[in-house]
């Protein structure tokens, strides 16, 4: 479903040149569940933001469900990525302003659905995540994993192909951490939706049923669990 194929990232720093990425092929089946993992800098978020379509490779080729990246204009990447890409990030990034029922329901607004798909989509979603009581309160009523709760229900709400989530639970203490990989893991299970998600904690590697190591920028092992 997606494959990365000699991919390179250089970053322009000033003066200098830093290869975030220096050769990546990977080939990811649909519903696998997933860990990019590695030290700082080694080239996780920069990885995963160029297999969200958040940005561009300068060498090589990424496909996501049968769309190469490479050739697509600025227009068509937005497209994909509203469609069949939901994020998750380390410090949930969600509106301020906005309960955890718009946080949601706000993606599908893009989508041009009926109003009453709306509502029931966001109300499942949000009662399978464990927040059907709490759909009311704003981001600043709610803890760190319950924030992370709506993060997942927002990214899942348009039922993507795939789900990236840079350091999910970085922001979380351990209990909580491992609930909300739990929850992605039950969510993976039952909708058969790829994750992919970054770590540097070897608790948080240990979740997923394919860890692929990084090392300055390069792969330093793949490795499927039991095998
Ligand atoms: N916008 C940028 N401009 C210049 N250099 C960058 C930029 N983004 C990342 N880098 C560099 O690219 C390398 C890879 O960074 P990246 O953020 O992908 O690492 P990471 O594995 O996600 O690290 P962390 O665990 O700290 O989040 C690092 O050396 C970083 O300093
Ligand atoms: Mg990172």
């Amino acid at each position: 479903m997606i494959t990365v194929k000699d991919v390179k990232k250089i970053y322009q720093a000033g003066e200098t040149e830093v290869k975030a990425l220096r050769g990546i092929n990977l080939s990811i089946d649909k519903g696998e569940f997933m860990s990019i993992a590695g030290p700082s800098g080694s080239g996780k978020t920069t990885l995963l933001n160029l297999i969200g379509c958040l940005d561009k490779a300068d060498s090589g080729e990424i496909t996501v469900d049968g769309v190469t990246i490479k050739k697509q204009k600025k227009k068509e990447l937005a497209l994909l990525r509203r469609g069949r890409i939901g994020f998750i990030f380390q410090s949930f990034n969600l509106i301020p302003v906005l309960s955890a029922y718009e946080n949601v329901s706000f993606v599908l607004s893009l989508l041009n659905l009926p109003e009453a798909e709306v509502k029931k989509r966001t109300e499942d979603i949000l009662t399978e995540v464990g927040l059907g009581d709490m759909m009311d309160r704003r981001p600043n009523q709610l803890s760190g994993g319950q924030q992370q709760r709506v993060a997942i229900a927002r990214a899942l709400v348009k039922n993507p192909l795939l789900v990236l989530a840079d350091e999910p639970t970085a922001n979380l203490d351990s209990k909580t951490g491992e609930d909300i990989l739990k929850l992605m893991r039950d969510l993976n299970r039952k909708h058969n939706t790829t994750f992919i998600f970054s770590t540097h904690d070897p608790m948080v590697m240990d979740f997923a049923d394919r860890l692929v190591l990084l090392h300055d920028g390069e792969i330093q092992s793949d490795k499927k669990k039991g095998a």
